[in-house]
């Protein structure tokens, strides 16, 4: 079994460039097949959930082959099905974001439910609610959710109960091709939703609200390819961000737009991290210990759900109790188990976590349960004294791109190693 070893308590220093962001490629490549023409995509990051992802439109008939360095070029010309199969699925939630635009552009999709995950039940409704509005006839047998549209998928009024990452582009994409004007009501606003909006807008669609609570699509008859560059993920920068403040570090970060981070920097700032933008990033600094700090997750702009974790790691050592307070998944807080397996005091009451800090951390074997639990891990593991072995870290691999290899040139002493 690949393992990640971190000998710990090293201070990272140096320049780390943030790879393109992988919530944001997903929907783009499943945008793809919204049309036949050929869309080029520049510096992709080389994560398993992207394999997967061109798995998933491949094996529906989509040619996928790579396009310079680090790119990559996508025709879906005349797709040979509409049912990509379980184990894609199964393996990343995002597959069903196929859905919308295989509606869209077939007026059939078949896909198996994703069912649950580790981190929560995360059902589709709100996704299916959208297609049907739009008057695709639904059902649901042996696991699988089968949408036929009889003609053209229309524009309506839809309202999300919650603003849903997945069900908005979702949505959106099967908007972008309807007969006439779609709104989304309470639309998730994260920066990954506009870019796949100015993804379909290049295409020659249009969208315009994205990035606010309401979305306008027109549909048109048809979009066109194009060639487009994602942006850096902000949570991989927030990420390293966490990394450099949790190890009194001195590091720049490159590829990152800030202002996609806010909640993130007003909480670091909050717990006494110094932030400067520099040379286009963002240079973090600190000295230890950092101060205990309340956070609370919400849909964008409110603090991400996907940096919950690695921020949990950081108030282990900070100075007094911290409260962290999960609302956007109901079963989010996998990591504190192995964190307190590393010494850490952490005690869950319902959605809400009280960190008790300044408890030095100690290596130890721990296991990532999910991508983002993986990467708090990865911190913790930096801030302890001694080894700490991660186990099962496919999941960190779904989501960052050669996680070692960028803590390495920051002075991290950590390795990929086969172990027991
Ligand atoms: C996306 C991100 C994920 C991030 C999440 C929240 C991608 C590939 N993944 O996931 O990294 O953690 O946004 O920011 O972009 N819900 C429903 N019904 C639905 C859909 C969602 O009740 O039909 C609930 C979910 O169970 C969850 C909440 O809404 O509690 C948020 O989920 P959603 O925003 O849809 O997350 P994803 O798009 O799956």
């Amino acid at each position: 079994m690949e393992a990640i070893v971190i000998q710990g308590q090293s201070r990272l220093q140096g320049r780390v460039s943030i790879s393109g962001s992988k919530n944001a490629v997903l929907p783009v490549i499943a945008a793809c097949l919204l049309t036949e023409e050929e869309c080029l995509f520049d510096d992709i990051p080389r994560l398993t959930d992207v394999d997967t992802m061109c798995d998933v439109i491949g094996e529906l008939g989509a040619s996928v082959s790579p396009h310079g360095v680090k790119g990559l070029r996508i025709k879906s010309g005349s797709l040979k099905n509409i049912e990509p199969s379980y184990e894609y699925v199964r393996r990343m939630r995002a597959s069903f974001l196929v859905m919308g635009p295989l509606l869209a552009r077939f007026g059939r999709v078949k896909v198996y439910l994703p069912g649950g995950c580790a981190i929560g039940a995360r059902p589709i409704d709100l996704h299916l609610k959208g297609m049907a509005a739009m008057g695709a006839e639904i059902s649901v047998n042996n696991g699988k959710v089968e949408a036929v549209a009889k003609k053209r998928l229309k524009g309506t009024s839809i309202y999300l109960d919650f603003p849903s990452v997945g069900a908005t582009e979702n949505i959106m994409m099967a908007a972008a091709l309807a007969e006439g004007t779609t709104v989304i009501e309470n639309a998730a606003g994260e920066p990954e939703i506009v870019d796949l909006a100015n993804f379909i807008n290049a295409m020659g669609g249009r969208v315009t609200g994205a990035g606010t609570r309401v979305v306008k699509i027109e549909g048109v008859e048809e979009l066109h390819g194009h060639r487009h560059s994602v942006i850096p993920d902000r949570v991989e920068a927030g990420t390293f961000m966490i990394a450099a403040a949790a190890t009194g570090g001195d590091v720049l970060i490159e590829n990152v737009i800030p202002h996609h981070l806010k909640a993130v920097m007003a909480k670091l700032a909050e717990a006494g991290v110094q932030m400067v933008e520099e040379d286009g990033g963002i240079r973090v600094k600190a000295d230890l210990p950092l101060n205990a700090v309340d956070i609370k997750t919400l849909p964008y702009p409110g603090f991400p759900t996907d940096m919950q974790a690695q921020f949990m790691s950081l108030l282990t050592s900070a100075k007094g109790s911290s409260m962290v307070t999960e609302t956007v998944f109901e079963n989010r807080f996998m990591h504190v188990n192995e964190l307190k397996r590393m010494g850490a005091n952490i005690v869950i009451e319902g959605h809400c976590a009280v960190v008790k800090g300044q408890k030095k951390l100690t290596g130890a074997p721990v296991k990532a349960t999910d991508l983002r639990a993986g990467a708090a891990l990865v911190i913790a593991g930096l801030m302890a004294e001694g080894k700490t072995t991660i186990s099962c870290i496919h999941h960190i691999d779904r989501g960052y791109e050669d996680i070692v290899g960028k803590l390495s040139h920051l002075g991290a002493k950590i390795t990929r190693q086969e172990v027991e």
